[in-house]
Parts: structure tokens; C-alpha cells; sequence
């Protein structure tokens, strides 16, 4: 079956990208108001897209009242953000910081969430992250509907010591170690980043694998 995306009402579409592109990492956002109220958000249109600059994308739709949300509202306002890579133990705080929480109120302070300080921006990281993210605002980006693509430049990555091992100027990342969480399909669906499998790439010709 088809879907024609041009002519399908916007919810119908979110449903059928969200249980197809999958899985999707999560963003967890902790970004800042101009009155200093620290809000946490998760956010799985996220992804990095490149490394020169090192840049990455959250998708940011609209309040069901049509407001932005304060994650949009906050980066456009200070210009910066941090992302927080989510530990299987989290999942649960994660998702509690997903209710929308008058504007006043911050997520961080009503759930407990630990705090460390960032090295380049007032924005902090959320203590218990295997691994986050230090941005700034590069360029947002309207697409006319209701959601605001927000691209960022990555200023610091955080790996907490015990997933790096080898060498210190070219450290080998024990990705599997972080436990990390991504968005799967179905209301509530995620996904443990464990049940991995290596297909090691090849230069051209390609072998041959007749034999
Ligand atoms: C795992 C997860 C992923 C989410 N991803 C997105 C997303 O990519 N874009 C979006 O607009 N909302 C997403 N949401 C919903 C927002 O987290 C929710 O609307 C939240 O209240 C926004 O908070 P804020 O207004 O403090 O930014 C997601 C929720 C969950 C639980």
C-alpha cells in the first residue's frame, strides 16, 4: 500500500512515520528560559549530521493549543542547549519529564533530576547521562507547518570515563556499556541499543563471495 503524504491528515502521518522510521535515538533536552527555569524534555526527532561542523537536529512541534513548546520557546529565547543521552534506568524520569508542565514549572526541579554544569554554555547536563551534549543554536529552521526544526552545533560531548577505554588521544567508546534507550514503534514502544550485529564494509572491487 501507498500512502500519499501530500494529501493525509498531519496526526495520520505522524503515526505511520513514528511506527516506520524506527528506531530513533532520544534527545533528552535540557534547555534554559530567559527567566533561568531549567526545563527537560525528550525529544527522538534527533539525530547528528555531520562532524565538520558537528552539528545535530531535534524536530520540535507545537503545544495541542498551538503554543511552541518550551524546548523551542527556551533555545530560541538563550540560543543554547544541552542533549542527554538516555540510560535503560532512566527511561521512567524520561518519560515522566514528557508531560506537559506549565511553563513556570521546571521538570528538573519537580522530578529531582541531578544537574552537573556545562563547560561552554549556562545550560547543565543531566548528571546521570552516559553521554550529552553541549549546543548552541546554529539555525532554526520553519517549514511552514507546525513543527520548528531546530539544527545545533555540538560544542562538547561528555563520555563518562568508565565507557572509554585504550589510548587517551584515541579512545574506544564501550557504546553497549551506556545502556542506552531509543524510541521504538507502538505508544510507549523503546529499545534497548544491545541487539547489535557487525557487517563489516569493503572497498570496491567487491570480494567474491561465490564460494
Ligand atoms: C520518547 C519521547 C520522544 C518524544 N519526541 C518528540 C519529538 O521528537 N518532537 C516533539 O515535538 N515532541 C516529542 N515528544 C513529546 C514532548 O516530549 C512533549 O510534548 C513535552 O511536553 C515537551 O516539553 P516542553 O514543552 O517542555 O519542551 C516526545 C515524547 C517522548 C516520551
Amino acid at each position: 500500500m501507498k500512502f500519499d503524504m501530500q494529501n493525509m491528515a498531519p496526526a495520520d502521518r505522524y503515526r505511520l512515520l513514528v511506527n516506520t522510521v524506527t528506531p530513533r535515538p532520544i534527545a533528552w533536552v535540557v534547555s534554559r528560559s530567559e527567566n533561568g527555569v531549567l526545563n527537560a524534555a525528550p525529544y527522538s526527532f534527533f539525530n547528528v549530521l555531520g562532524s565538520e561542523p558537528p552539528i545535530c537536529v531535534l524536530g520540535i512541534g507545537q503545544r495541542a493549543e498551538g503554543d511552541p513548546k518550551d524546548t523551542a520557546r527556551n533555545i530560541m529565547a538563550t540560543g543554547e542547549f544541552t542533549i542527554n543521552l538516555v540510560r535503560e534506568a532512566d527511561t521512567r524520569t524520561m518519560v515522566d519529564t514528557a508531560a506537559e508542565a506549565p511553563r513556570e514549572v521546571s521538570e528538573i526541579e519537580a522530578l529531582g533530576i541531578a544537574t552537573r554544569p556545562a563547560s561552554t554554555v549556562a545550560t547543565p547536563l543531566i548528571a546521570s547521562a552516559p553521554a550529552a551534549l553541549e549546543c548552541k543554536l546554529w539555525k532554526p529552521v520553519e517549514t511552514g507547518g507546525n513543527f520548528t526544526i531546530i539544527l545545533g552545533e555540538i560544542l562538547a560531548l561528555h563520555i563518562g570515563d568508565e565507557f572509554l577505554t585504550g589510548p587517551a588521544e584515541r579512545p574506544r567508546v564501550d557504546t553497549q556499556a551506556m545502556a542506552l534507550v531509543g524510541r521504538a514503534f507502538g505508544a510507549g514502544g523503546y529499545i534497548r541499543n544491545k541487539d547489535t550485529f557487525v557487517e563489516e564494509r569493503v572497498g570496491w572491487p567487491l570480494p567474491d563471495r561465490e564460494a
